[in-house]
């Protein structure tokens, strides 16, 4: 059976009607690119002073649909509305990693109500998939908002490059910038990081984002992924606690954590416990529903089966007391 290229709904052929509005802001797009990522990237590799989205991959910027086409957006990321992302460029499975982004993010958005990027599946030309989002960070009038990452947010320590660590904050003290709905939402975003195995949720994977008043709240989610697909990483990118600090504990060691200790964040964040309870019980009991949508995917049938092993474990980990 065939799936929307966005939300995954049955039987669709390219885009759902919703989807398109969503998306794209019009409808009839196709989601197969006239254009390659080399025809991108060959471009992006030229330029001597880099772009300003940062991430460990080159990421692709295109501008606007016209007719039932995307094009690229070659010049820079100004003014571009969508971030596309190629393969991951090593790693086992690499070619799943844009079907593992897309299906995750829609699991958060649909089963959890997490607020997320737009996002869709689409196909370059030679059929290799793409990883496609809408930006967040411009407004309708296409003006940008402004957007700052958790690294430079809490002032991460630095490295010797006088980069930004991403790593040398906790969970914990995020409370200290997040409203009160943020933190729930917050708490959220980490009980299905940890069920969906994605063990990159760093600094750099949450922003804040300015708001229509001018506040700076925190931004739709975006870089979800089950990453235990394409690596063996930690559980969990920070600790959740500011007296278990990762960057002190000894090279290949991990904590590992229960609902407990998700629940014991919340109430450091002064949520109440009518308020946790109910955050944790929109999880339980939910391994069937995301089953269902990691099989909807347009993951391949051997990457299917080790998310559905690793979520199926780490369900079993966190709801075992
Ligand atoms: N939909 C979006 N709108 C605006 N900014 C985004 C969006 N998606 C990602 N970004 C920004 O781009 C950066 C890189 O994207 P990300 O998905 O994290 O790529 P990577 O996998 O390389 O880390 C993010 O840190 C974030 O600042
Ligand atoms: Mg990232
Ligand atoms: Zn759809």
């Amino acid at each position: 059976m065939e799936h929307c290229f966005g939300c995954l709904k049955d039987d669709v052929k390219g885009f759902c009607s919703s989807c398109e509005k969503k998306l794209f802001d019009r409808s009839k797009i196709n989601p197969q690119l006239n254009f390659n990522w080399e025809d991108i990237s060959k471009v992006i590799d030229g330029y001597p002073a880099g772009f300003s989205i940062s991430g460990v991959q080159t990421k692709g910027f295109i501008g606007k649909a016209t007719g039932t086409e995307l094009s690229p957006n070659l010049a820079n990321d100004e003014n571009s509305i969508y971030i596309i992302k190629p393969l991951l460029s090593r790693f086992d499975l690499a070619s799943d990693s844009p079907a593992n982004e897309h299906v995750t993010m829609q699991m958060a958005k649909q089963l959890y109500g997490i607020r997320t990027a737009e996002c869709c599946l689409m196909k370059f030309t030679n059929r290799t998939p793409a990883y496609v989002t809408r930006r967040f960070d411009y407004n309708k009038n296409e003006e940008k908002l402004n957007q700052e990452d958790f690294a430079s947010v809490l002032q991460a320590k630095k490295d010797n490059d006088g980069r930004y660590k991403y790593i040398a904050k906790t969970y914990e003290d995020f409370g200290d910038v997040l409203s009160a709905l943020n933190k729930v939402e917050f708490i959220r975003i980490l009980i299905f990081n940890y069920l969906t195995g994605n063990g990159d949720a760093h600094l750099k994977n949450f922003s804040l984002l300015e708001t229509p008043d001018g506040d700076m709240q925190l931004s739709p989610s975006y870089d979800l992924m089950n990453t235990k697909i394409h690596v063996s990483d930690s559980p969990i990118a920070l600790n959740l606690f500011r007296e278990l600090e990762r960057t002190g504990l000894p090279r290949g060691q991990n904590y590992s954590y229960t609902i407990k200790d998700f629940t014991e964040l919340g109430k450091r964040f002064g949520i109440s416990d009518r308020l946790l309870k109910k955050t944790v019980k929109k999880f339980e009991d939910t391994e069937g529903k995301m089953k269902e949508m990691i099989n909807k995917s347009f993951l391949s049938d051997n990457a299917k089966s080790k998310y559905l092993e690793i979520v199926k474990t780490n369900f079993e980990q966190l709801f075992s007391i």
